[in-house]
């Protein structure tokens, strides 16, 4: 062991593993490749969706193919402040950095669950005039869904738990685990 303590050792707050690396690499490798099918050799702009989808967003650019003409976006938004529930207000905190118009844009996002988010995503970034916008999601968490958002790429259906990891938080911690894992109980007690 080291002073940063051992790497195998999962955190005590997780209960359980539920898609380790591997899995996540092959979901992340067949959104692209469904991309790239869909791109039929056009430019892309990924447009990730901080701060959640920073892992996938970076995953998912470089499982493209090396020759393709993409690049990357990211904006802030927020809406599940500080506990395990989405708020259902969606926040604008930082908008992407260049027009949108006439690409072929690709909403990057790390979970969908009631669907606010990326429904108001679509629309902020539908009115800017892509020639096609979709959106890629690695967890489709059904369960809640509160309006009917369009899905073009799913990596993996969520359990109908609270995750965190690869991404994903509970009050801003464990996004930087590699794997997607539920939390125990008592953690939210
Ligand atoms: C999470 C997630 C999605 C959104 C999905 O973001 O990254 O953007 O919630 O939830 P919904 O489908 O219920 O709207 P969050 O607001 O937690 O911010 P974060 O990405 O900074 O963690």
């Amino acid at each position: 062991m080291n002073c940063r303590g051992d790497a195998n050792v999962t955190p005590a707050a997780v209960a359980a593993i539920e898609f380790d690396a591997a899995q996540i690499a092959a979901a992340v490798s067949r959104l692209a490749s469904e991309i790239i099918r869909d791109l039929r050799g056009e430019p892309v702009t990924l447009i990730g969706v901080l701060k959640g989808a920073l892992f996938l967003t970076a995953d998912l650019a470089r499982a493209l193919p090396p020759a393709t003409d993409a690049d990357i976006d990211f904006l802030v938004v927020s809406s599940y402040g500080e506990g395990n529930r989405s708020s259902g207000e969606v926040r604008l905190l930082k908008d992407a950095s260049a027009s949108i118009e006439g690409k072929n844009v690709v909403i990057v996002e790390d979970i969908v669950d009631n669907g606010l988010t990326l429904q108001y995503l679509q629309g902020l970034l539908g009115g800017r005039n892509p020639a096609t916008l979709r959106s890629c999601v690695l967890l489709n968490k059904p369960y809640r869904r509160c309006v009917d958002v369009p899905l073009d790429y799913v990596g993996l259906t969520a359990p109908d738990t609270f995750i965190v990891g690869y991404g994903l938080d509970y009050q801003e911690k464990y996004r930087n685990l590699p794997y997607l894992a539920r939390l125990h109980e008592r953690v939210f007690e």
